[in-house]
């Protein structure tokens, strides 16, 4: 056994929420489906989201001044399923949802609760880079939400593995 198999087994077995974060860069737009995500502090509000290296949204969120954070319900497993197992390497995300631009970043049409963060700090984890929002706009509909989590969607294959 590899002394990460605990590890790795544990946090298989935990549930967090999942949302899709969305950067803008210039006429370039990027987004992807993620579950290392946290609120960090009250006040002042803080909000971290993790971006992996490997993805297309790395680059634009890099240059991005703002990025929106989506909180996914059940019924948005399609949307999570454009967001976590396509890439923008390859497929243009935007021309198949429905959004519209805040703060110059995509928001997407639909999603319950969302907001739109500015980008405060960007720290190296390993292959993640935190980026540090604060928030600045967003909207909750009346509708619950009934969250969509890590355990329903960890079968799914990521357009950029690791
Ligand atoms: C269950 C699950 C959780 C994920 N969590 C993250 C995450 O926290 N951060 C991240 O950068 N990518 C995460 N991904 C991977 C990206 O959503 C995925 O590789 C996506 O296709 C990248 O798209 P892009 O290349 O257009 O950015 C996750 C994928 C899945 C299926």
């Amino acid at each position: 056994m590899g002394e990460l198999e605990p590890f790795q087994n544990a946090v298989s077995r935990i549930d967090y929420p999942m949302a899709i974060v969305t950067a803008a860069a210039g006429d370039e737009r990027s987004g992807c489906l993620v579950g290392f995500h946290t609120q960090c502090s009250i006040d002042p509000a803080r909000f971290l989201v993790c971006i992996s290296r490997r993805n297309h949204t790395f680059a634009v969120a890099a240059r991005s001044e703002h990025l929106a954070v989506h909180f996914l319900d059940r019924s948005d497993y399609p949307l999570s399923l454009l967001f976590g197992e396509q890439s923008g390497d390859t497929v243009d995300k935007f021309a198949r949802c429905s959004w519209r631009a805040e703060l110059g970043v995509p928001v997407l049409t639909g999603a319950r609760a969302w907001f739109v963060g500015r980008v405060l700090d960007r720290v190296s984890f390993g292959d993640h880079v935190g980026h540090l929002l604060e928030p600045v706009t967003g909207r909750v509909a009346d509708e619950e939400l009934d969250q969509l989590a890590f355990q329903d969607v960890k079968t799914m294959q990521p357009g950029h593995p690791g």
